[in-house]
C-alpha cells in the first residue's frame, strides 16, 4: 500500500489518522497542505515524511513559490526523523544546480520515492537472510509500507520472511499513545494475511519471559555515527527487555536515516507532542481534567543494546561506528565507479 503518490501538480496521500476504519485520500498542492500533512500526522514514518517534503518542494517549485521559505517551514514540522532534513537537502542541491527548472525537482522527488521502495525491498531481503526456520517476531509502532514509499523497513523484513513461509506470527505492540501498531501495523499485516497478535505495550516482557518472542525488529527515525537509534517511544524499553531475556534486537532502516554528522544519541532532538494524545483516547478524556502530562514521541536506544542494524547496503553489527564508516565509503566508491 503506497501511502503517497505524485499526481502531476501535487501529491495524493492517505490520511493515516483515520485508518483502519476509513480510507480517505487527501490532495496536497499548497505548502500549507504539505506542512499540515506532516505536522498533524496524516502521513508519518521517517521515510514517508521525507518523500512528502520532497513532493511539497516540487509543488512549490511548479507554482513559482519561495523554495527557501518552503524548506524552513517544512523542516519545522517534525524534528526527530532525519529523513526529512535529508530529503530537503537533496532537493536543495537540485534547484541550486538547475535553477529555473521546476520539472527537475519533480523528477528528483519521484526518484527519492522510487529509490526508497527499492531500498525497502533490499532491507527486506537482507533482514530475512538473518533468520532460519519459522519465527515469532515482535514489532513496535509502524515501520511498514505506510511509513515508507511502500513495502516498509521492519515490516519489509516481515514481508520478505512471509514470502519464504517463515513467519509463525508477529506480535504487534499497540504503541501508545498514537496507536500506530494497533491501527496501522495490524491493518497492514491483516490485509496481507500475515499472522499477527495485537498486544498492549506492557505485555512484551511477559511473552519474552515465556520464550515466545524470537526477535524484536523495529524501524528508526535517526541513527547516529555510533549506532545509537531514535525510534518511537517505548523502543528503548523493549531493547532493555531483550538484553535481559536474551532476545535479539534488530533495527531496520535505509541509509537516509543515518545522521553521520551526529555522534551520540544524546544529541537527537526528541519531539514533544500534544498532551491530549495521552490524556484522551479517541477524543474522550481518560485522565482527570488538568493533569500534567509528558508526551515525548521518541526515545533513544543506545548501540550496546542493538544486535544488528539492517540497511539496504547490508547488515551492521558492533562495532557500529566502524561498520557505518566502512559501508558509507564503500558505497561512495561503488557509486563513483558506476558513474552515478
Ligand atoms: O511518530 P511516527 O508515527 O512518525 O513514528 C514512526 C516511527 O517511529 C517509525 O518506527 C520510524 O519512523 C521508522 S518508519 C520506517
Amino acid at each position: 500500500m503506497r501511502p503517497i503518490d505524485w499526481i502531476g501538480d501535487g501529491a495524493r496521500l492517505v490520511d493515516q489518522r483515520l485508518l483502519p476504519h476509513q480510507e480517505v485520500w487527501v490532495t496536497c498542492r499548497s505548502l500549507a497542505d504539505f506542512e499540515r500533512a506532516i505536522r498533524d500526522m496524516l502521513i508519518r514514518g521517517a521515510p514517508a515524511i521525507g518523500i512528502c517534503a520532497a513532493y511539497g518542494l516540487a509543488s512549490v517549485a511548479l507554482q513559482g513559490g519561495d523554495l527557501e521559505e518552503a524548506c524552513v517551514r517544512l523542516a519545522a514540522t517534525r524534528p526527530t526523523a532525519v529523513n526529512l532534513f535529508w530529503a530537503i537537502e537533496r532537493m536543495r542541491k537540485v534547484w541550486t544546480n538547475s535553477p529555473g527548472q521546476p520539472e527537475r525537482l519533480v523528477q528528483e522527488a519521484v526518484a527519492i520515492h522510487d529509490q526508497d521502495v527499492a531500498m525497502c525491498r533490499s532491507i527486506g531481503e537482507h533482514g530475512a537472510d538473518l533468520f532460519e526456520g519459522s519465527v515469532r517476531l515482535l514489532t513496535h509502532c509502524n515501520a511498514g509500507a505506510l511509513a515508507t514509499g511502500d513495502y516498509g523497513t521492519a515490516l519489509g523484513v516481515v514481508r520478505s520472511l512471509a514470502k519464504r513461509n517463515q513467519v509463525q506470527w508477529v506480535w504487534v505492540d499497540e504503541t501508545r499513545p498514537f496507536l500506530q501498531g494497533a491501527r496501522l501495523t495490524a491493518f497492514e499485516l491483516q490485509r496481507e494475511q500475515i499472522p499477527c497478535r495485537l498486544i498492549c505495550d506492557n505485555m512484551a516482557g511477559h511473552f519474552m519471559q515465556r520464550k515466545q518472542v524470537d526477535a524484536v525488529i523495529v524501524g528508526a527515525d535517526r541513527i547516529t555515527r555510533l549506532g545509537d537509534v531514535a525510534n518511537k517511544i517505548g523502543t528503548s524499553t523493549l531493547a532493555v527487555l531483550c538484553k535481559e531475556y536474551g532476545v535479539p534486537f534488530y533495527v531496520a532502516a535505509p541509509w537516509s536515516t543515518l545522521d553521520l554528522a551526529m555522534d551520540s544519541g544524546w544529541d537527537i532532538p526528541i519531539e514533544e507532542r500534544s498532551s491530549l494524545e495521552v490524556s484522551h483516547h479517541a477524543g474522550t478524556a481518560v485522565a482527570p481534567e488538568g493533569v500534567t502530562v509528558a508526551n515525548p514521541a521518541f526515545d533513544v536506544t543506545f548501540h550496546p543494546y542493538i544486535t544488528a542494524i539492517i540497511t539496504e547496503r547490508g547488515v551492521l553489527r558492533a562495532p557500529f561506528a566502524d561498520g557505518i564508516r566502512i559501508m558509507d565509503q564503500r558505497d561512495e566508491v561503488a557509486l563513483g565507479q558506476s558513474g552515478g
